[in-house]
Parts: C-alpha cells; structure tokens; sequence
C-alpha cells in the first residue's frame, strides 16, 4: 500500500504541529469530543474557513446546547446564528436531521457511520469526519485537503472527480488508518491540507512530513495538482 509508510510521519507531525480548535479536545486530554459538536463544527466547516466559523461555533452552542434544543429551534432564532456564514440550507438540514435523531435515534446521536449518513445534509466525508473523531470508527474522511496531498506525493493526474479514483483512495486510506484513533489520523490529514500542503500559495515543503518522498516537491510540480478536469 502507497500510504502506509507516511502514517507514522504523519502521526509524528501532528502530536507537535495540530490545531488547537475548539470542536477538539486538547491534546492533553485522549477522550473523544461530542458527535453533536463535531457534526455542528463540520456542517459549518463545509463552505467556511476555520477562522471564520470559531465565532458561529460559540454562539450556536449557547443557543442549542444539544440535539433536543436544536430539534427545537424557532426558526428566526437558527437563521439570525447562521447570519454571515451564507448556505442557509446547512442550518435548516441541521435542524431536520435534530428532529430525526429525536425520532429515529431517540435523541441519541447515531453511533456507526452508515447510520450517521441517512440524516439529511450529511455526505460520504462529514459522516466519516463524525464516526472517526467523536465515535472512533475506522472510516476515512477525505475532503480537498487529502486529494491535494496525495496527487501531489504520487504525481498523480487522475481526474478526482470520478468514481473510480474516489474509491481507489478511499480503500487505499481504509488500510493505513489506525484502529485505535482514526480521528486523530484524519484530523492529521486535514491539517497538513490546511497549513502545509495548503490550498492556496506554495506548499511550505520545508516543513512537511512528507518532503522526502513528495514526487510534486521533488520535480516542484506542485502547482499542477489535483488536475482540474476540463470544464
Ligand atoms: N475542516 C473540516 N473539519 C475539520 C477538522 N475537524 N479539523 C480541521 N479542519 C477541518
């Protein structure tokens, strides 16, 4: 398997490089977060850069403490929190999915990612981000920030859209992950994306995990990867 050998720089790298976030618990502590946190952080994080959604985080904690507040939420009140973050249909499937959980789930957040993905405004990454950080589930999460690295590291120019590559990837991912913290291990993906092998501007290869065997760092190709498919 390509990745295997990266899982123990990754993991190196992130024990001294990772995020302090307010949806993470601090790494001095080895509990996982709330499922209903993570969920409420990656809905927001889905078209709103980290910096931007810590704010909206806060305030809508405050407002819906839990699923059954959430359920519950007077509508004026859930669109002036989500005020400034745009895509208004994330709040209203936020909330559909609360009363589900209600229903369905008896107020319990669901505990397996197959379950976690039958709620409303949840896809194949958010489901995983949730299982594998809140609930420990082995199952990947790969967002922009995986394709990026990985068709930099290999050179690859797979068209990232299609299926094919997709599944390729993901089975690929499902054979590195480590049992015991596969949210540590995503989160570790992320955030090389997000701070190294970023998405926007030069990748600061000089403090990557991975330079050494970077074939878009070695041949300095970065800039043509992932291949944007023809329009
Ligand atoms: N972007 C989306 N989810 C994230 C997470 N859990 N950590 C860092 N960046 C993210």
């Amino acid at each position: 398997d390509k990745l295997n050998q990266l899982t123990t720089p990754l993991l190196e790298w992130y024990s001294s490089a990772a995020r302090d976030l307010p949806w993470r618990t601090p790494a001095s502590e080895t509990h996982r977060p709330d499922p209903y946190h993570v969920w409420v952080s990656e809905i927001m994080l889905q078209q709103t850069r980290v910096e931007a959604v810590k704010a909206y985080y806060a305030r809508f904690l405050t407002a819906f403490p839990n699923i059954k507040s959430l359920a519950n939420a007077p509508q004026d009140e859930l669109m002036k929190l989500w005020q400034g973050l745009g895509y208004y249909s994330r709040a209203n499937n936020l909330k559909r999915a609360a009363i589900e959980i209600e229903e369905r789930f008896h107020g319990e957040f669901p505990r397996t990612y197959q379950e976690i993905l039958s709620l409303p405004g949840i896809g194949e990454y958010t489901a995983g981000a949730i299982a594998s950080i809140a609930l420990g589930e082995a199952v990947p999460a790969i967002d922009g920030n995986v394709y990026r690295i990985y068709t930099r590291l290999f050179e690859d120019d797979s068209d990232i859209t299609k299926a094919a590559f997709k599944k390729q990837l993901r089975s690929e991912l499902l054979q590195t992950i480590p049992p015991g913290t596969p949210g540590i291990y995503n989160q570790a993906w992320m955030d090389l994306g997000a701070t190294i092998c970023q998405p926007n501007g030069a990748p600061l290869c000089d403090k990557c995990p991975f330079v050494s065997r970077c074939q878009a760092h070695i041949h300095d190709s970065w800039s043509a990867f992932p291949v944007k498919p023809p329009k």
